[in-house]
């Protein structure tokens, strides 16, 4: 019996194993069943698609010491078995289908999210700069500004409004565009419809952004990629990189914190009372209301030991960043949602090589968005939070979507 058959034997066999992710769960109420996992052990056996057995880790430590271990390898192409019927479930022979050859080699010598090793940190250095500490406090003042014109098109808009579309979405993409350096003749079509386009097309709207800023450098991340000395087909990744993640997860936690906030009212009166609580807020909605249940699947490279947990070479390995926020080992009281408290080391952002590039800009967006929306609009009242229900998942691994948020003033 060779290898392959020998597993799918021992996936079909055992009893204890996940079928999918449990999903059902809010990002505010996260499902039940991950805290009896918790419970039970620091993994727990999870069917894969393939036939495969894998594991999905709920504890703290381990999942900090998973996410950086480099047996564990973030190149994969299996989905948690129930979730790997997702319409977004794409194989690579599915993405060929919907991307012509040279954005297929344009993926594969810069997807960061999808290699590891010295290809990764060439990538990953050359994105880098722009989403620095010290950077991203150079452009507090135009995130705010953005955020300004944002909150007074939704006053103009009215009572009551969708907090997701008429105001998350379009200060997290004009933010994208701003960091970006996106040219202005891009930046409405690109707020517009890119994120809903195919993938084909937004490699066309990429490459024409990239020649385009290729005649006129500037101080942002596109004119970076463009001095770093990449190849072609690497800056080509590398901004659809750039421009295709993390605007929708601002988007989402911007979201998800008013929705937290306008029903904890005591925790927004703390915040309206010492707006100096605000970036401690942040950290605690990223830690508290984090929509990872589970991260990218990772694949160990070799048989891999951690303390008393093993998985064989081969395996498929999901961390769940929703899990391991409320591992009580880690943080007091996990399932209370308090600005006070000292969230810092929440795994909102993963951890380990592949941890957030954005996240120095995308803690200044949601501290900008919501500071400025409980500010000025003290009165306002959640109507209806489509995310208070279970909902379908926004990925196959695993990702909590936002929904509306309707509000009125
Ligand atoms: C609140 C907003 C955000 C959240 C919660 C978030 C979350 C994450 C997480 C959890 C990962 C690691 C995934 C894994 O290990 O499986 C990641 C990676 C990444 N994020 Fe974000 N992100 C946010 C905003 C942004 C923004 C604004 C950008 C800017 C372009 C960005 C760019 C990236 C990139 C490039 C990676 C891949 C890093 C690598 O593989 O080395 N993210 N993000």
């Amino acid at each position: 019996v060779d290898e392959k058959t020998r597993r799918a034997a021992a996936a079909a066999g055992c009893p204890h194993a996940l079928a999918g992710l449990p999903d059902d769960g809010t990002q505010l109420q996260p499902s039940p069943t991950l805290r009896e996992l918790r419970a039970n052990g620091p993994a727990t056996p999870m069917r894969y698609t393939g036939d495969q057995l894998g594991w999905f880790i709920t504890d703290y430590e381990l999942a900090k010491r998973a996410l950086a271990d480099e047996r564990l390898t973030i190149k994969s192409e299996r989905f948690p078995e129930r979730q790997g019927e997702h319409p977004r479930a794409n194989t690579p022979d599915d993405l060929h289908t919907q991307m012509d050859e040279q954005a297929m080699e344009s993926l594969s010598a810069a997807n960061v999210l999808g290699m590891d090793g010295p290809q990764h940190d060439k990538i990953r250095r050359a994105m880098i700069t722009r989403f620095m500490v010290k950077a991203v406090r150079g452009r507090r003042a135009e995130v705010r500004a953005i955020v300004d014109r944002q909150l007074e098109r939704l006053l103009s808009l009215g009572s009551p409004a969708d907090i997701t579309s008429q105001y998350a979405r379009p200060v997290s993409a004009y933010v994208h565009c701003l960091v970006l350096g996106v040219p202005e003749r891009f930046v409405e079509g690109y707020v517009a419809d890119y994120e809903e386009s195919p993938f084909q097309t937004q490699f066309e709207l990429v490459r024409e952004v990239v020649a385009e800023k290729a005649q006129n450098l500037g101080e942002d991340a596109l004119s970076d990629l463009l001095r770093a000395g990449l190849t072609d087909r690497e800056t080509e990744g590398a901004a659809w990189m750039l421009m295709s993640v993390g605007r929708d997860n601002v988007e989402r936690m911007i979201s998800t914190m008013m929705v937290a906030l306008l029903s904890h009212p005591d925790q927004l009166a703390l915040l309206q009372h010492d707006p100096a609580l605000l970036p401690g807020a942040v950290e605690e909605i990223l830690r508290y209301g984090n929509p990872f249940l589970g991260l990218l699947v990772r694949t160990a490279t070799e048989d891999v030991t951690i303390e008393n947990f093993a998985a064989e070479a081969g395996q498929s390995v999901s961390v769940s960043a929703v899990a391991a926020n409320r591992d009580p080992h880690r943080f007091d009281d996990p399932d209370r949602f308090d600005v006070t408290r000292d969230a810092f080391g929440h795994l909102g952002f993963g951890f380990g090589p592949h941890s957030c590039v954005g996240q120095q800009l995308a803690r200044v967006e949601i501290q900008e968005a919501v500071g400025a929306l409980v500010r000025t609009l003290p009165q306002v009242r959640l109507l209806h939070a489509e995310q208070l229900e279970p909902m379908a998942l926004a990925s196959p691994i695993g990702l909590h979507d936002t929904g509306t948020v309707l509000v009125e003033w």
